[in-house]
Order: structure tokens, then C-alpha cells, then sequence
């Protein structure tokens, strides 16, 4: 299935995460309230059912950044950790750009690092943020990519990383981030 390799610890993947039963947990990109929305987040609580939407109330919202596990309910996958993107702004100065690519990193992090407290060592993730959030998708690729092979390198016992990827722009940016070193 995969395309595209970096020694399997991540892997680039054309189509839909709700699919994947391979890995410990889906990475859902939400929004702060936990509740539900449309892309990817849509097609993970379609999938999931009822239950999945019930156990989010519980969580009382999510910071942008942060992440928050929950169990698949319906999905294949048996947990989704759930994280907010920053909303990019085209007009935004280079702090709030800084900013912005902070807490796409953090996504990252806190995504591996909610995995490592739960013992969870393969996790499939979407593009965080690059859809209904805007963020340019060659930008977040090479965050993604960076922070996430720097992670597993500190944080370790991680096995694999998948990348699930809608469409050839978002595919292409991705694999261009895994081939640089
Ligand atoms: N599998 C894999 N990737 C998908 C899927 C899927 N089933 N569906 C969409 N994508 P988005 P964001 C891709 O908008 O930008 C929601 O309303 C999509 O093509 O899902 O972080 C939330 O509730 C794009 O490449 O997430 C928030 O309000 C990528 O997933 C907001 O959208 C991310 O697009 C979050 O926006």
C-alpha cells in the first residue's frame, strides 16, 4: 500500500484514515470544541458512531495544539487521539506565523507523546489543518515530517507513523518533505 518509505518508520498512504485497522490509533484534526465538524473529523465520527461523539463530550474541548485520546468505537482503529490545528491567516505578520507553526508542531508532539502514555506505538494521521484551516500544505508538510522524526527519536518506542492523504497536491508536498534530510 505504502509509496513511498523513510526505513518504514513513516509512510505516505493515498486515501481514507477511517479505513486503517493496522495501526493503534487514528489521529483525528478537530476543532477545540471535541464535537465534531466536516473533513476529516466528519469522516472519522460518521465512521466511529454515536459513542464516539458521547465520549468527546466528556473531555471538556481541547486547546489548539494539544491532543486527547478517546476510544474508535465503530472505526477499525481502536483509539483516535484528537488534536487542534492552528486556523492559518494569510494576513498574519511573522510572529503570528510563527505562531501558527508552533502549534502545528505541537500537534505532532502531544499527538506521539498521548500515544506514548497510553502505550500505543503505530499511529496513522490526515494533514493537519491543510483543509478547512488553510494551512499551506508544503509548509505543514515539512512540519509535520521534522517534528514528527525528531519526536520519535526523543521520545522512542515508536514503530510506525502513517500519513493518509487525500489528494495528489497534499500527496506530492509530503513526499517532498520525507525526501529532504
Ligand atoms: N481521510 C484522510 N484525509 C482526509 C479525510 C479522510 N477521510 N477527509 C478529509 N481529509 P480538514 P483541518 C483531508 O479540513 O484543516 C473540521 O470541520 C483533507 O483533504 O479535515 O485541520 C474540524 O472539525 C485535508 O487534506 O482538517 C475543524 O473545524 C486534511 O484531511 C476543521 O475541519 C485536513 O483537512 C479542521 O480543519
Amino acid at each position: 500500500m505504502s509509496d513511498a518509505t523513510d526505513h518504514a518508520l513513516i509512510t505516505l498512504h493515498r486515501g481514507d484514515i477511517t479505513r486503517d485497522g493496522e495501526v493503534d490509533a487514528i489521529v483525528n484534526a478537530a476543532n477545540s470544541t471535541l464535537l465534531g465538524g466536516g473533513g476529516v473529523d466528519g469522516a472519522i465520527h460518521r465512521a466511529a458512531g454515536p459513542g464516539l461523539l458521547a465520549e468527546c463530550r466528556t473531555l471538556g474541548g481541547c486547546e489548539t495544539g494539544d491532543a486527547k485520546i478517546t476510544g474508535g468505537y465503530d472505526l477499525p482503529a481502536v483509539h483516535v487521539i484528537h488534536t487542534v490545528g492552528p486556523i492559518w491567516s494569510a494576513g498574519a505578520d511573522a510572529a503570528g506565523r510563527a505562531r501558527r507553526d508552533a502549534q502545528l508542531a505541537s500537534c505532532y508532539r502531544r499527538s506521539l507523546e498521548v500515544a506514548r502514555e497510553n502505550g500505543l506505538t503505530r499511529l496513522a494521521f490526515p494533514s493537519i489543518s491543510t483543509g478547512v484551516y488553510r494551512f499551506p500544505v508544503d509548509r505543514a508538510a515539512r512540519i509535520a515530517i521534522d517534528t514528527l522524526r525528531a519526536g520519535a527519536v526523543e521520545l522512542g518506542g515508536v514503530e510506525e507513523l502513517r500519513f493518509w492523504l487525500f489528494d495528489d497536491a497534499t500527496y506530492a508536498a509530503y513526499e517532498k518533505a520525507l525526501a529532504a534530510v
